[in-house]
C-alpha cells in the first residue's frame, strides 16, 4: 500500500474562532458531549429536529446484521416534503431557495412555494410517464434548475436517482442505464460552458444506441434551442408534457429506508460501483452537517456550493442538505471563468453571498491566475469557507482565507466520500481551533479511527488507514446489485469497520491529516478515476498491446493521469510516437469524458513488472512525478526501467 504525504506536517498555524462569531454559531460545544454521551439517542434527537416524519420512528438504529444496517426503519418521511413543502407552510414559501444565473448571463430567481409548485407538477409528470416508487430515472441535465426539480420529483415519489454527471461519454451513461435499469431518462437539448452550447441530447441518443435498453421514455428540456434528433414515441419535451399535469401533488410517506438515490463512482476495478443511498439517514446526517459545518442562518444566509448535482457533493450539499433546511442558494450553470476570468466573485458580489463551498483545485487555479482578480469585486459578504474533495494544502487554505475571504473568516476542510453520504470529518465553525491543511475531527456523533494494516489502531502520529468504527445514519447501503463487491471493498478488511481507502494520520493535538488514497483511485481535480478503468480504455484501443496508469502529483488539479503504453507489434512505426500518444489520449476523453482524458502518454517498450507478473505502479509514478526511480530489485527485468526512462525523458 502506498501512503503518499504531501502535507507540510509542520503546519503549526491555528486560527481561533472571533469571540462574535462563537457566540452567534450555531453549533455549540454540546454537541460533542451530547454524542459521546449517548451517540444513537444523539441521531435519534437529530432525525427528530431536523425533520418532519409523517410517521414517526421507534428503532433509530439496528446494527444486528453488520454490515447492513438500518436507521430508524419503522419511521416514514417523505424527502421532498422535508425540502419543499413543510417550509411553504411555515410561511416561508416566499423564501428564496435558488438564485439561478446561467452561464450566458439569464437568471432566475426560485422561491420555495414556486419550486414546490414545478416539483408537484414535475412527480405528477413521473406519475403519468408509468414511473412508480423503487423504479430508477436516469438524470442527465446541466446545472439547471429542472435538475434540481427532476431529482425533487423522482424522491416525491418514492422512486430512485441515478444522475449521470453531464460530461460522462455514452459509454459512460450508457453502462450506467443498462446497470440501473432505468425506465426514464431525463435530459435537455443541451446546457452551457465555455461560452458555447454543448449538445446532452445527442449523448443520451449514442447511450441508447449501444443496446436494447430498459428505458421507455427520455424527457428533454429545452435549454439551448439547438436541433435535436427526435424518436417518436419515445421522446418527450419536458414543456409539453408539464403542461398537460395536474398542479396539486400529495407527498406520500415512504419508509425510512426507501432508496433514494444511486450514484455511480470509481472503484479499483474497471466498472464504476452504484453506490445506494436511503433516504431517512441520508437526509439527517446532511440537515445536521449541512447546519452546524456551515453554521447555515437560513433567514440571513446566501449559501453557493459550486459542485455539479452530478457528484455527490451536488446531491448533499446543492440538493438534500441546504433544501431540507430551508436555505438561500445559488446555482450556477457554467464555467468560473466565463466570460470573464472573475466571474465568480461577480456572483459572489452579485447575490451577496455568504458561505462558499468550493474543491481545492478550484482555488488552486485561481492562485495562478492572481489575487488582482477577486480583487475587483466586492466579497465582504462572505463569512464561511468550505473545502471539499482532496487535501487541501496549507498555502491554498491561507490563500483562500485572506484573498477570498478577507483574512479573519472561517475555513472548514471538508472530508467525506460518495459512500459516506455526508460530511464525516470537519472543525465546526465557532468551536474548533483551525489549522490550514488539516480536516481536524469528527463530527459529532461520527467515530473515526486510524488503523495499521494489520488491525491494529495507530497510537502517536504514524501514518496508518482511516476507519470508520460505528455506523452513521448516512452511510451507504450497498452496491446497487453487487452486495458480495459491497462487502469485500469495504468491511472485509476490519471486520465490521467500514474502510474508506484513506490513508491519514493524527498530529501531537489529536487533528486528522488526510494522506491521500491508499488504492488504485486517482483524485483528479476531487473527482475520483480508477487506473483500471483508464487502462480498459486504452488497451481497448486498437493501437494498444498493454497499458498502465498512475495518478501524478499535479499543480492544480491535485493529480493528473499519466499513461504508459506498449503499442502493438503492428502497430509500430506507423506514426510518431507523439502522434499514438494524442490519439489514445482523446480516445480515453471519448470513451469515459474528459475528466478522464490523460495528461501525458507515454509510449514506451515495456512496463515494470514483480515476477508475478504484477505491474509496479510506484516506479511509474516516481516517473511520472519525476522523482528518483524508487527500489526496482523486484523487478523481473531490472533493466526494464532504464529502458523506458529512455524514451520517457
Ligand atoms: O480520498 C478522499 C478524497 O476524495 C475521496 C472521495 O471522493 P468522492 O467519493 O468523489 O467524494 C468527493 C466529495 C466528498 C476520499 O476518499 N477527499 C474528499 N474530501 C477530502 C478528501 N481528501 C482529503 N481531504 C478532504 N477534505
Amino acid at each position: 500500500m502506498n501512503v503518499q504525504i504531501d502535507h507540510n506536517l509542520e503546519e503549526i498555524r491555528r486560527f481561533r474562532p472571533s469571540p462574535e462569531f462563537a457566540a452567534g454559531a450555531i453549533a455549540k460545544p454540546d454537541l460533542y458531549t451530547d454524542a459521546a454521551a449517548d451517540r444513537v439517542g444523539f441521531w435519534g434527537e437529530q432525525a427528530r429536529d431536523l425533520l418532519h416524519w409523517h410517521t414517526p420512528f421507534t428503532k433509530t438504529l439496528d446494527w444486528s446484521n453488520p454490515p447492513f444496517a438500518t436507521w430508524f426503519e419503522d419511521g416514514e418521511l417523505n424527502v421532498a416534503y422535508n425540502c419543499l413543502d413543510r417550509h411553504v407552510l411555515a410561511g416561508n414559501g416566499e423564501r428564496i431557495a435558488i438564485h439561478w444565473e446561467g452561464e450566458p448571463g439569464d437568471s432566475r430567481d426560485i422561491t420555495y412555494a414556486q419550486l414546490t409548485a414545478e416539483v408537484k407538477k414535475a412527480a405528477n409528470l413521473l406519475t403519468s410517464l408509468g414511473v412508480s416508487a423503487g423504479d430508477r430515472v436516469a438524470i442527465y441535465l446541466p446545472m439547471i434548475p429542472e435538475a434540481v426539480v427532476s431529482m425533487l420529483a423522482v424522491a416525491r415519489i418514492g422512486a430512485i436517482h441515478s444522475v449521470v454527471f453531464g460530461g460522462f461519454s455514452p459509454d459512460s451513461l450508457h453502462s450506467r442505464i443498462v446497470d440501473a435499469e432505468a425506465k426514464l431518462v431525463i435530459t435537455s437539448d443541451g446546457g452551457y460552458r465555455k461560452g458555447r452550447p454543448f449538445p446532452l441530447k445527442e449523448t443520451v441518443d449514442a447511450a441508447l444506441e449501444k443496446s436494447e435498453t430498459t428505458v421507455e421514455h427520455v424527457l428533454v428540456v429545452k435549454r439551448t434551442g439547438e436541433d435535436v434528433a427526435w424518436t417518436e414515441g419515445r421522446d418527450l419535451w419536458w414543456d409539453d408534457e408539464i403542461a398537460l399535469v395536474d398542479a396539486d401533488h400529495e407527498a406520500k410517506a415512504f419508509p425510512a429506508e426507501q432508496p433514494l438515490f444511486i450514484l455511480y463512482t470509481s472503484g479499483t476495478t474497471g466498472k464504476p460501483k452504484g453506490i445506494l443511498h436511503t433516504s431517512g439517514g441520508y437526509l439527517t446526517q446532511t440537515a445536521f452537517t449541512h447546519r452546524n459545518v456551515f453554521d447555515l442562518h437560513p433567514e440571513t444566509d446566501v449559501y453557493w456550493c459550486t459542485a455539479d448535482v452530478g457528484w455527490i457533493t451536488g446531491h448533499s450539499y446543492v440538493v438534500y442538505g441546504p433544501l431540507t433546511n430551508g436555505a438561500t442558494q445559488v446555482l450556477y450553470e457554467g464555467t468560473p471563468d466565463t466570460p470573464i476570468p472573475g466571474r465568480w466573485w461577480q456572483i459572489i458580489e452579485k447575490y451577496r453571498v455568504s458561505i462558499l463551498y468550493t474543491a481545492p483545485t478550484a482555488i488552486r487555479s485561481f492562485m495562478k491566475m492572481g489575487r488582482q482578480i477577486p480583487q475587483q469585486f466586492d466579497l465582504r459578504s462572505l463569512r464561511l469557507l468550505g473545502s471539499v474533495g482532496e487535501p487541501i494544502n496549507p498555502e491554498a487554505w491561507i490563500w483562500y482565507r485572506h484573498v477570498i475571504g478577507g483574512g479573519s473568516i472561517p475555513v472548514v476542510d471538508t472530508w467525506w466520500q460518495t459512500e459516506t453520504g455526508a460530511i464525516m470529518i470537519s472543525a465546526l465553525p465557532g468551536i474548533t481551533d483551525l489549522k490550514p491543511g488539516s480536516a481536524q475531527v469528527a463530527i459529532p456523533g461520527v467515530s473515526i479511527d486510524i488503523l495499521s494494516d494489520d488491525g491494529e489502531p495507530v497510537t502517536g502520529t504514524d501514518g496508518g488507514l482511516l476507519v470508520v468504527t460505528e455506523p452513521w445514519p448516512s452511510m451507504l447501503r450497498g452496491i446497487w446489485g453487487d452486495p458480495e463487491r459491497f462487502t469485500e471493498t469495504y468491511w472485509e478488511k476490519f471486520g465490521d469497520k467500514y474502510f474508506a481507502g484513506d490513508g491519514a494520520r493524527r498530529d501531537t493535538d489529536g487533528d486528522i491529516w488526510l494522506l491521500g488514497r491508499v488504492d488504485d483511485v486517482m483524485n483528479v481535480s476531487g473527482h475520483r478515476l480508477s487506473t483500471a478503468e483508464i487502462e480498459s480504455s486504452l488497451v481497448a484501443h486498437d493501437l494498444t498491446a498493454e497499458a498502465a496508469v498512475v495518478g501524478a502529483a499535479d499543480e492544480t488539479t491535485g493529480q493528473a493521469v499519466v499513461a504508459f503504453v506498449i503499442l502493438k507489434e503492428r502497430q509500430q512505426g506507423v506514426m510518431t510516437n507523439e502522434e499514438a500518444s494524442e490519439l489514445l489520449r482523446t480516445h480515453v476523453s471519448k470513451q469515459i469524458g474528459a475528466i478522464a482524458r490523460p495528461r501525458q502518454v507515454f509510449i514506451v517498450p515495456e512496463l515494470p513488472k514483480t515476477r508475478s507478473g504484477k505491474i509496479m505502479r510506484r516506479l511509474l509514478r516516481d516517473l511520472a512525478e519525476g522523482r528518483e526511480i524508487g527500489d526496482t530489485t523486484t523487478l523481473a527485468e531490472t533493466s526494464v526501467m532504464t529502458s523506458i526512462m529512455e524514451q520517457v525523458r
